[in-house]
């Protein structure tokens, strides 16, 4: 019975180093370690043999059980990395085509900002960028908006120091870097001015505590309403189309006289009223207005021989008007499924 086992083990590792592939190993696991093998049928017959011999075989047997296992275990290892280099699985092929590296591209707030631009310096403007914490009296004061004025109301202002002589904020609207700009330059100004600005307010779907603006001024001698309607009508007409029409209305804005508001006709209904423009035809996209005498005087320019235009728009509502976008926050979100559609 002894010989049996001995002979058993010699064939079972001979076998086993001659194996070539998986399908080989497989049958051999069954053969010399499954449950039908032929050490599992020495072993059920111990209970047969006189007790000396049992003892004999069984702990052989027991021994070669578990060798054979081992030797298995290192035959597989052995077997897949040598299999593994023959097919080719760790070499290098460099006729392979390389993998593509995903290229990333610009925000489209950022995209619009530059296309807005863009629009501008086509028509003789110039960027210039400021500051977002803010004086108060950039922000308000040298636009004709003093102490106790009610408009400071209509925008919530975050603070940065509330109290004193020198107090600073958030900026509000990108307004402030037009009254830097009136301050260090003489006309003649054709000048644009993109940038964030801030609002103390609670988020939702139409409001964020910080969006984007571009603001715009253009001082000279002779400038009238009709460069002001010219120019941002060419705007509107390159940015959503050259069918859109424009209308201008009266609006107040404590740094411009008189001031308008600029609505653009409604792209989904040519004007017809829908959803989208509240059944009017129109969608309002800018403010803008004459530049107040006090507000070129604050500048050092003298309102007497000069006249000038301004306008701020509201780059995420053209984002979203271009787009259908009905979630201001969807810009700031940072989710790929939705920024990268503006690949
Ligand atoms: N600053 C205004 C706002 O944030 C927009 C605006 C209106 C800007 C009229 C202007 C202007 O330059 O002339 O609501």
């Amino acid at each position: 019975m002894l010989t049996e086992v001995e002979n058993l083990y010699t064939t079972a590792r001979q076998e086993l180093e001659a194996i070539g592939d998986a399908r080989g190993l497989e049958d051999w696991r069954v053969r010399y370690l499954g449950k039908k093998s032929q050490l599992n049928t020495v072993l059920r017959g111990l209970a047969g043999l006189p007790i000396e011999e049992r003892k004999l075989v069984g702990a052989r047997a027991n021994v070669v059980k578990t060798e054979l296992e081992a030797a298995y275990q290192d035959r597989e290892r052995r077997l897949k990395d040598s299999l593994g280099a023959a097919s080719g699985e760790m070499q290098f092929d460099p006729t392979l085509p390389g993998r593509p590296y995903a290229l990333g591209h610009r925000h489209p707030l950022i995209r619009t900002i530059y296309e807005v631009c863009d629009i501008f310096i086509s028509l003789g403007f110039q960027i210039s960028e400021g500051p977002e914490v803010e004086w108060d009296r950039i922000n308000f004061g040298a636009l004709n908006i003093p102490e106790e004025h009610p408009a400071r109301d209509s925008m919530s202002t975050s603070w940065v120091d509330s109290a004193g002589d020198n107090r600073r904020l958030l900026r509000t609207h990108t307004t402030s870097v037009t009254a830097r700009t009136l301050k260090v330059n003489d006309p003649p100004i054709r000048i644009v001015e993109p940038g964030r600005v801030y609002r103390y307010e609670a988020t939702d779907a139409t409001h964020a505590h910080m969006f984007h603006q571009v603001d715009g001024i253009a001082v000279d001698t002779d400038v009238t309403m009709a460069d002001l309607k010219g120019t941002l009508y060419e705007f509107a007409r390159r940015f959503f189309g050259k069918n859109t029409r424009m209308r201008f209305r009266c609006d107040y804005f404590p740094f411009v006289e008189p001031g308008v508001e600029g609505a653009i006709s409604c792209a989904a209904c040519d004007g017809g009223g829908c959803r989208l423009c509240g059944n009017t035809g129109w969608i309002e996209i800018l403010g803008a207005g004459m530049a107040h005498p006090r507000v070129l005087e604050q500048g050092g320019i003298d309102p007497e021989r000069y006249t000038g235009f301004a306008f701020g728009v509201g780059v995420d509502r053209l984002v979203m008007l271009r787009h259908g976008i009905n979630d201001i926050r969807l810009f700031y979100n940072n989710d790929l499924r939705f920024l990268s559609q503006f690949s």
